[in-house]
């Protein structure tokens, strides 16, 4: 028999079935919920609501278990290149050797970016912040890409196009902000090895790809590839319930990422460190400020709304730092101060009570300083892992017969019915 869960209301049992994931998570199905009983749910965050059925990644926050497809994080960190791992989540499963030379053929044929973008590009103030040309430019993209996606064709090469361009894109607005000259994409270079190429290459410096910084950066571009029902996740999702079209979709991702909560805290984490390194490299002050219900100020990279453990992440990227530091044959300060505050954090009662641990942006920010990436570059490299992850998830939505437009309730808390009192009599 199916199981249920009896609800009572003022005496009044409504039963409502309860759905079983393939991990055995568990969930109450209330669509009849307000219908029954005339009561919503509140749940701000929505930390306890399920928007839909996933079968692209599970976490465990309790345990710091996070699988891609069945995969654990870890094994596809050591085995699998980021572009194996866009195939994944896109398609199910890991490609095999000609499936991976198809889409790699694909990459390179859209990877250029049509002429007429750059003058836009050209036209953002100097001072913009990355994070918001990306968002305007790939919603931009649409006008120049309007091909309906209605063939498992046509949805491919919109997929290929968008990882493969955006990524084009990044760099080109790193490189305008300097006012230096566009480097385009080669077609003998893989996909992260062009990545670096067209962000540092230079007429008086040719860029020299060293494979242990290709390596990193593709480790660093799977560990950020998706991450479930996150904050821009569910924006994506969001927009793309009013059958909006993928590129705002995506467009809206990417802003909803900018915030410092979310994938801009990998660059608020660095300027945290900074901070301490210039004002004597205090780590405990830090700490005792973070504690400190007077001040707002947090310690960046520390908790998360899903892992009450070490993010699994996070230990990916902390080994990953001094892999990095070695090959680019240089010390980064941040990262003693980055040890010594977690030991601090850590063995402290307020992180441990609130279950605080490093999360993924504790530790990213040194490996991308040690790549060379400018700061303000940070939260672009978190959005372009992110990206196979947002277009798999529009996917899933768009084949889900159960889809809906995204539309929560509230509860009203304001003024009542009330008349207006003409202007000169208030
Ligand atoms: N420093 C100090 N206190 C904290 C921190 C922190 N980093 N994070 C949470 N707390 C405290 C918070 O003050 C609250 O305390 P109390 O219950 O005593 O009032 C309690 O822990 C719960 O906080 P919350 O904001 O309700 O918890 P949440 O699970 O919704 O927050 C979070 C998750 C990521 C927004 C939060 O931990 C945070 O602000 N961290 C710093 C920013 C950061 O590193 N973000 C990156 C997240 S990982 C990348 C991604 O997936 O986007």
């Amino acid at each position: 028999m199916a199981e249920t869960v009896t609800i009572i209301i003022d005496g009044e049992k409504y039963e409502f079935p309860v759905i079983t994931g393939s991990e055995g998570e568990k969930a109450i199905d209330i669509r009849q919920l307000r219908a029954k009983t005339g009561y919503i749910t509140y749940d701000p965050g929505f930390g306890n609501s399920g928007s839909c059925k996933s079968a692209i990644t599970y976490m465990d926050g309790k345990k710091g278990v996070l699988r891609y497809r069945g995969y654990p994080i870890e094994d596809l960190a050591e085995n699998c290149c980021f572009v194996e791992v866009c195939y994944l989540l896109l398609n199910g499963d890991l490609p095999n050797r000609s499936e991976y030379q198809r889409v790699s053929v694909m990459l390179n044929d859209h990877s250029l970016v049509h002429e007429d973008m750059q003058i836009f590009f050209q036209n953002f103030p100097r001072s913009s912040n990355p994070m918001g040309i990306l968002s305007s430019m790939v919603n931009a993209l649409r006008s120049f890409y309007p091909e309906l996606m209605t063939t498992e064709e046509a949805m491919e090469i919109t997929f290929m196009r968008l990882i493969s361009k955006v990524r084009t894109m990044a760099a080109m607005s790193h490189r305008i902000s300097r006012g230096h000259k566009i480097v385009y994409p080669r077609p003998d270079y893989s996909y992260c090895a062009n990545f670096l190429n067209m962000m540092f290459d230079s007429p008086v410096r040719p860029y020299e790809i060293k494979k242990e910084f290709v390596d990193a950066l593709n480790m660093f571009w799977v560990l950020h590839a998706d991450h479930e029902q996150n904050c821009s996740t569910s924006t994506v999702r969001g927009v793309g319930s009013a059958r909006a079209n993928i590129y705002a979709a995506l467009s809206a991702g990417i802003a909803a990422l900018w915030g410092p909560l979310h994938g801009g805290a990998n660059r608020a984490v660095v300027e945290m460190l900074e901070d301490i390194r210039k004002n004597g490299g205090d780590v405990k002050k830090a700490v005792e400020r973070a504690k400190d219900k007077n001040d707002p100020f947090r310690l960046m990279g520390f908790g998360h709304s899903v892992y009450k453990t070490y993010d699994p992440r996070a230990k990916i990227m902390k080994k990953m730092c001094d892999k990095v530091l070695a090959v680019a044959n240089t010390q980064d300060p941040l990262l003693d101060i980055a040890m010594q505050l977690e030991e601090v954090a850590l063995n402290d009662d307020y992180f441990k009570d609130h279950n605080l641990y490093p999360n993924i942006d504790f530790y990213s920010g040194i490996v991308l300083r040690a790549l060379g990436i400018p700061v303000e570059m940070f939260t672009v490299m978190f959005a372009l892992g992110r990206l196979p992850g947002w277009i798999a998830h529009w996917r899933e939505l768009m084949d889900d017969p159960e889809k809906k437009l995204f539309r929560p309730r509230q509860v009203y808390v304001g003024e009542t019915e009330r008349r207006v009192i003409p202007i000169d009599e208030r």
